[in-house]
């Protein structure tokens, strides 16, 4: 089966694209670096010479925050509308989108409401579609993991509201596996999240983090909603991802149900103290 991997080069497209390898799939690389700019893939016609004799897309293009000119609409929205409509024009069959938790119909950001739109684009076409919307995920090479990392070194941990939020952290190794049983499952149609066996606050999973680094348990220093959000509004000019949007989502919790996941990995994902 040929596979069409766009954001191969990222960190959950790098693990995908390995573990379709080890599968014995023929991975096919959309990323900038094979000549796929989504800033320029935004027609149906920009994508059919990329889909000759591929069987399944798999999309994992995807930005946290808008910078250097990357933008929500075309990255999440026009770019993937666009090759969702090409799959059905050409007959690939099967696609699946990598979304995230919370591009339901409560979203609230743009981030959310951008992946929304996609997503709705693919759910209308006649095709075995997946939607996956993962929590937070980590493993080797992830940029959020590697920043709650050296948050959780911190020898106190300044956290916005205590770090009472919930989070519910997915291994990218059930992201992968989760994304391989998508291509061998007999029917698609699917709309699934994708997210660890339990929810934990953000101050438990710091903890996690920390014990995992071979450190006690540091204090927290309660950080005001209000004094966060300001801090957030300038310090994402030097660092992006702190761009307040991130801080409502935070707050709002990211956390979901996981039995759906259970029954169709036929496994509980890894909990997070015995993740590789
Ligand atoms: N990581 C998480 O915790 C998490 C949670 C929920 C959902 N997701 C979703 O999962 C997907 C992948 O996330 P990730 O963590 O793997 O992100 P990542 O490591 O930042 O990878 C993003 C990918 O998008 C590509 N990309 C960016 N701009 C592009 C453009 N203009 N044209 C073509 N490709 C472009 C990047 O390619 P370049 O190397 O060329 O920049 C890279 O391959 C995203 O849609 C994200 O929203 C992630």
């Amino acid at each position: 089966m040929r596979v069409l991997l766009t954001g191969a080069s990222g960190f959950i497209g790098g693990h995908a694209r390995r573990a379709l390898d080890r599968a014995g799939y023929a991975v096919v690389p959309a990323d900038r670096r094979h000549g796929v700019d989504f800033d320029r893939m935004l027609t149906v016609e920009d994508w059919l010479p990329h889909l000759r004799d591929i069987d399944a897309v798999i999309n994992s293009v995807g930005i946290i925050v808008e910078w250097r000119g990357k933008t929500f609409e075309n990255l999440h929205q026009r770019a993937p509308a666009a090759l969702f409509r090409a799959c059905a024009r050409v007959g690939v069959r099967r696609v699946v989108q990598i979304s995230a938790l919370g591009a339901d119909e409560r979203a609230f950001t743009r981030y959310q409401r951008s992946k929304k739109a996609a997503d709705d684009v693919l759910r209308g076409l006649p095709l075995e579609w997946f939607v996956l919307r993962p929590s937070l995920v980590y493993g080797e090479g992830g940029a959020s993991a590697a920043m709650f990392r050296r948050i959780a070194r911190l020898p106190v941990l300044p956290l916005a509201g205590a770090g009472r939020q919930f989070v519910q952290p997915v291994h990218v190794d059930d992201l992968v596996a989760t994304l391989l049983q998508c291509l061998r499952s007999a029917s698609g149609r699917l709309t699934l999240d994708v997210v660890g066996p339990r929810p934990l606050t953000l101050a438990e999973w710091l903890r996690v983090i920390r014990a995992r680094l071979g450190r006690a348990p540091a204090p927290i220093l309660a950080v005001p909603w209000w004094l966060a959000m300001a801090f957030a509004s300038v310090a994402r000019f030097a660092l992006p991802i702190l761009h307040p949007d991130n801080l409502r989502m935070l707050r709002r919790g990211n956390t979901a149900d996981v039995a759906p996941l259970t029954a169709f990995l036929g496994r509980p994902p890894i909990g997070v103290e015995d993740s590789p």
